[in-house]
């Protein structure tokens, strides 16, 4: 089924607001516990999974490698088939729509897999995104992607027969380390990873409890994660909470908001994914955390965050890791506040659903903020009075984040917008719109 397509168009400032909201399961979380849940024994149960687009695509990918999966009430049932088992006759065509978590994380898994020859291709967002990276890892173990030139999607990719434990130095993206311990899983003998920035850990922590397939040792400065290949996998029991980084569009819209006040309910805290949060509080934000506690080894709690005022944000390199998919939002609040903010070491943002650099700045360039990029780092000139009688227009990329953070823009500041293609915020955030609703909003819905 196609989703309708529509654009979202607001001219309002969102009045003061104190309120209570849950956000949408964590998309990472989602993701991985049903690509686990696949190659595991038995049968994984999981509450509370995220129901959005790039959760069906993965549900979709793996029903057509022969993965059963079932929801009754609100459980989601995955049929595990066992390491090594996925299948799907030859030139058979997945599709990994907008995700490029779901694609790098099952390229990794059926790269060691047996008899795999498929094409792979994705979203008119996925196909501009470079693999060159995960190509040349999967090579590593034995895989081969053809034709030999193509980088980006669509390509084929034909499994390794005999795929072999490698050793790797883990860079900054989360996914290729995911995609290694995956591929690792079913390769013989070992695979060594040595991480020294940490990037997010929920691969790892879902497989924690195989101490016979993956051993963790951790110190300050590296994480050492070791895979024991061809060892099965246990099945999990999971339930998963809201997404960080859909809160932090709420967070962000508090901070900003004058005499306002927000509770979200239940919110993952793995130290990974929080930088943001860390960040905002350093530079003046209104934010604790409470009611913490632990579930399935990830950290849980409640936001509440407050009206607050803000110096300019100086985000040195090491923020990059635990906020990575927080910066356009980063940027929203940069440009609002009056001062310049600095954000280094963030040039990866240019492969992400877009160029998410390159569009942010064009999206503050109207509302007449400056902003410099050089050599992996952006400099935004913010300001706290905006000229009003000027439009935010989004065209249509195909990157929820940057219209999630297109629209808290013209709440805060009453600046007309017209953001095109807005359904693609469905990828990770169904309840976004209804909650932006709940909160006081009048945008208005446009069919296209
Ligand atoms: C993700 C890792 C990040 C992030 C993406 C989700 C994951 O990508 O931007 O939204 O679930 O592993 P990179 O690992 O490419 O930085």
């Amino acid at each position: 089924m196609r989703l309708k397509k529509f654009d979202i168009i607001n001219s309002k400032k969102i009045q003061n607001f104190k309120k209570t909201i849950k956000v949408d399961s964590d998309k990472s979380l989602s993701i991985r516990s049903l690509l686990l849940g696949s190659i595991s024994e038995n049968i994984s149960k999981i509450d509370n999974l995220l129901e959005s687009e790039d959760v069906f695509s993965t549900i979709k990918c793996l029903k057509k490698m022969g993965v059963t999966i079932k929801k009754k009430g609100k459980i989601f049932y995955v049929y595990g088939k066992g390491l090594g088992s996925l299948f799907a006759k030859k030139g058979t065509k997945l599709n990994f729509g907008n995700s490029g978590t779901l694609a790098r994380l099952l390229i990794g898994i059926l790269s060691t897999t047996p008899d795999i020859d498929i094409k792979l291709s994705g979203d008119t967002s996925l196909k501009k995104r470079n693999m060159e990276s995960l190509i040349k890892l999967m090579n590593e173990f034995g895989a081969t992607f053809y034709p030999n030139s193509k980088r980006t999607l669509p390509f084929n990719l034909r499994s390794s027969d005999i795929p072999i434990g490698i050793n790797y130095k883990a860079g900054k993206s989360a996914q290729l380390k995911s995609a290694v311990i995956l591929a690792g899983l079913n390769s013989f003998g070992n695979t060594n990873i040595i991480e020294k920035k940490k990037t997010r850990n929920h691969t790892e922590l879902l497989l924690k409890k195989n101490s016979n397939a993956i051993k963790l040792r951790s110190t300050e400065d590296v994480n050492n994660i070791k895979i024991f290949g061809k060892k099965t996998l246990h099945s999990n029991n999971m339930k998963i909470f809201g997404d960080p980084s859909s809160a932090a569009f709420f967070t962000a819209l508090t901070v900003l908001k004058k005499k306002s006040k927000l509770t979200i309910k239940n919110v993952l805290l793995n130290p990974t994914r929080i930088g943001f949060y860390f960040l905002l509080k350093k530079f003046g934000a209104n934010i604790i955390f409470k009611k913490i506690k632990m579930y399935n080894n990830e950290k849980i709690g409640d936001i509440i965050v407050k009206s607050s005022n803000l110096k300019p944000i100086q985000a040195g390199s090491k923020y990059y890791f635990n906020s990575t998919d927080e910066y356009p939002i980063l940027f929203i609040i940069a440009a609002l506040t009056k001062g310049k903010s600095t954000f280094k070491g963030i040039e990866e943002l240019k492969n992400k659903e877009s160029d998410r650099i390159k569009e942010m700045q064009k999206i503050i360039k109207q509302i007449g903020i400056r902003s410099i990029y050089k050599n992996g780092d952006l400099v935004i000139f913010g300001e706290k009075k905006i000229k009003t009688n000027r439009v935010i227009d989004v065209p249509s990329l195909g990157d929820h984040r940057i219209c999630m953070s297109a629209l808290i823009l013209s709440l805060i500041t009453g600046v007309k917008s017209k953001i095109k293609n807005f359904e693609t915020v469905r990828t990770s955030f169904p309840s976004f719109l209804k909650l932006v609703r709940y909160l006081g909003s009048d945008y208005e819905i446009k069919s296209r």
